[in-house]
């Protein structure tokens, strides 16, 4: 049997990326010899196996077939007869279907050296279209790869457009969509992720409600960028150049949902867009089963977003109840998400941003008036139950009045 690295440790080695993970193609082998050997098969009927010692995957090649919709679909062939260059053809791009041996000698029969080279993401075959993940896989290698100046290939995009026109998305279930989508969030450049899904018509089929946002304006005074959904783009940016973790990204991105509701006679004006884009941004994350935190947060966002902008206006009562709605003595990691998510949105706005944001450390210094609220003299006093409770509320208005009245002396 022969021994292969294939796919991201060939690519990210050549293009002097830190490799995190080998997968290796075992050619010439048998199920029964890599058991032989103590490798452990990884599913019941599937010939992927994981090294007795260190983990790594080791495949033996195969050739696939799509036998239906959807990632079920498939059936697949693996036999020592099946070579090296079948197992790759099979392959989404051509930059991932290189192999190399142990001394790095490398096999690269559909020029993926060449396109690294040239930084195009190129399909390998018209195999492509047998997964529609591929199409979001794409766009994440464009978000990833975007600073060293990958593009798309225009006939790897007309086939990602070909496969989001079919509705072969539809059959993606959630958890590999959303795998595919928190990772590239997670990327230098998650607003490229965004674009290439919409240049080949996917946003559309994942996201209308964000491929909605392209086309509708907002005020230029508060957005020179006039486009909502090129500010989303920004916002998004912004989250990624300040480091924001995945549960501010994913609000980012869901932030102004509502704008697209907005009856095109009150354009550019979106009154009540904090509501209605709730039932939106709901719908979003069911759909991708987002886990608990990134859902939680991407509605407050949405609701709340206008209050911390206009934070300095805001009466002692509303910033009260702005913190009751974050259980923000409980949950203060939360609220300072949502302070990030709303700077960066602040932010994301064209020839804005590097203007400061005050915002986030008033309403931190709010947060933290309302916190030192003590409970002890209160319980001192016979207070407990529901009547704890607004004694609280009343101790707590009175501090951010306080907090209000210094803040503007
Ligand atoms: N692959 C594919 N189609 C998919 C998933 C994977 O063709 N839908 C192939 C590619 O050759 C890929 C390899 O399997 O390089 C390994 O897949 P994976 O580990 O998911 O991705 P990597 O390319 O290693 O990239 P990453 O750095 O994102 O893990």
């Amino acid at each position: 049997m022969q021994i292969f690295k294939v796919g991201g440790a060939v690519r990210d080695r050549l293009l002097g990326i830190p490799v995190t993970d080998v997968d290796r193609v075992v050619v010439g082998a048998t199920t029964e010899e890599m058991l032989a050997q103590g490798f452990r098969p990884v599913g019941a009927d599937f010939p992927v196996f994981l090294h007795p010692k260190t983990g790594e995957e080791y495949a033996l090649a195969r050739t696939e077939r799509k036998s239906g919709r959807g990632y079920g679909g498939f059936t697949f062939h693996a036999s020592p007869g099946v070579t090296l260059e079948e197992d790759l053809i099979r392959r989404d791009l051509t930059i991932n279907a290189m192999a190399e041996d142990d001394q790095q000698n490398l096999t690269d029969p559909y020029h993926g050296q060449r396109d690294l080279e040239a930084r195009i993401l190129r399909h390998v075959s018209p195999a492509f279209a047998e997964d529609p993940l591929r199409v979001l896989r794409v766009a994440r290698f464009a978000a990833r790869y975007a600073s060293l100046g990958f593009t798309v290939a225009p006939e790897t995009l007309k086939l990602m457009r070909q496969l989001s026109e079919s509705g072969e998305l539809q059959a993606l279930t959630a958890e590999r969509s959303w795998k595919e989508i928190s990772r590239a969030l997670m990327e230098d450049q998650p607003q490229v992720f965004i674009q290439v899904l919409r240049d080949c018509g996917a946003l559309k089929e994942l996201m209308p409600e964000v491929d909605a946002l392209f086309g509708v304006p907002q005020p230029e005074v508060h957005h020179p960028e006039i486009d909502t959904g090129l500010h989303t783009l920004s916002v998004l940016e912004q989250s990624a150049l300040h480091k924001q973790p995945l549960t501010v990204r994913w609000a980012c991105l869901l932030h102004d949902l509502g704008k697209g509701l907005t009856p095109e006679e009150e354009w550019p004006r979106h009154i009540a867009h904090e509501h209605t884009g709730l039932k939106l941004i709901k719908a979003v994350n069911e759909r991708f089963k987002a886990p608990k935190d990134c859902q939680e947060l991407a509605l407050l966002v949405g609701k709340y977003h206008t209050h911390c902008h206009r934070a300095l206006e805001l009466k002692a009562s509303t910033l009260l109840e702005l913190l009751q709605s974050f259980d923000v003595y409980r949950r203060p990691q939360r609220f300072e998400e949502f302070i990030g998510a709303c700077e960066m949105d602040a932010r994301g706005r064209k020839g804005l941003e590097q203007r400061s944001y005050p915002q986030a450390d008033y309403l931190r210094g709010a947060a933290q008036a309302a916190r030192e609220v003590a409970v002890q003299p209160l319980l001192e006093k016979g207070f407990k139950g529901p009547e704890l409770g607004e004694a609280l509320k009343r101790e707590r208005l009175k501090a951010l009045k306080a907090y209000k009245d210094k803040a503007s002396a």
